[in-house]
């Protein structure tokens, strides 16, 4: 056992003597781009550079906008947020700002799902149960649904899970697990900032050292915040129902969470 995690520190070591410095990292070329976000490749291996863009969507892309600011905000949010979770100990692909748009990201072969928590009605759920929007969850709800646009990301409960190989049932425990340690560690440090969270999406992946990473982004495009004190909205639902403010709203989340014109 010493004899292996000796092994282990040594393999690490070597890696980190490997691996170009973290600070010279330079962008390579497109490797995907998304409705929010374009990804890169960087001369780092296993490395990959986010772009956060101002467009925004919504109703799998039918409705489109570019919202000035936004991808600033979503970026540092997203960053600070993350930060968070690796400060709990939650494992998570962040590595660094690169710039108010921009963060370097450990790269992940995303798995199909998106994992939402939901503490309280809102979206989808509400409609689908029956539920007003606003009913307090009396415990926290896990969903995962199919990311595929053509399907339009339906619910898949741990049998469509498994006839479809979208994720191991290892995996789906793990996300599951994780998913909540998420939420334990957001609930509060937001509640102590005034915001509510209502619910949020999560996308995992695992390294290439088969590790399961949170990845993606966890902002006011995939969150859902209400302000404690008035129920205002301050997430990505003012764009999809015409409320005006989208910006704004952000620009106050990144606010209460510390943001303070630099980044
Ligand atoms: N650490 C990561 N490694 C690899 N890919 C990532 C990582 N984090 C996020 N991605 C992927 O980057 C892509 C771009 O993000 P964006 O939010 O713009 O996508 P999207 O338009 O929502 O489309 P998609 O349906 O692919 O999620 C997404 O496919 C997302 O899953
Ligand atoms: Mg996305």
């Amino acid at each position: 056992m010493a004899e292996e995690q000796r092994a282990t520190a040594q393999h690490r070591a070597a890696r980190r003597e490997a691996a170009p410095d973290l600070r010279e990292v330079t962008k390579g070329a497109l490797l995907y781009e998304g409705k929010a976000k374009k990804v890169y490749r960087t001369n780092v291996p296993g490395a990959l550079w986010i772009v956060f863009k101002d467009d925004a969507t919504a109703f799998n892309g039918e409705k489109r906008s570019v919202l000035e600011g936004k991808g600033a905000l979503a970026n540092r949010i997203s960053a600070r947020l993350f930060a968070l979770l690796t400060e709990r100990g939650i494992p998570n692909h962040f590595l660094r700002l690169l710039s108010p748009t921009e963060q370097l990201v450990r790269e992940v072969a995303i798995l199909p799902l998106e994992v939402v928590v939901r503490n309280v009605a809102a979206g989808s759920l509400a409609k689908r149960l029956g539920l007003a929007e606003g009913a307090i969850l009396p415990k926290p709800v896990v969903e995962c649904y199919y990311k595929n646009d053509r399907l339009g990301d339906p619910l898949v409960n741990d049998d469509h899970i498994a006839v479809l190989s979208l994720a191991t049932p290892q995996q789906l425990a793990q996300m599951r697990t994780l998913a909540l340690a998420v939420n334990d560690a957001l609930m509060p440090y937001l509640a102590q900032r005034g915001i509510r969270l209502i619910d949020f999406k999560l996308e995992f992946g695992v390294t290439a050292e088969g590790e399961l990473l949170v990845a993606d982004e966890i902002s006011p495009d995939t969150c859902r915040f209400w302000d404690a004190a008035s129920g205002e909205k301050l997430d990505k639902d003012r764009f999809r129902r015409d409320l005006g403010g989208v910006v704004e709203a952000y620009a106050e989340i990144w606010k209460r969470i510390g943001g303070d014109g630099g980044w």
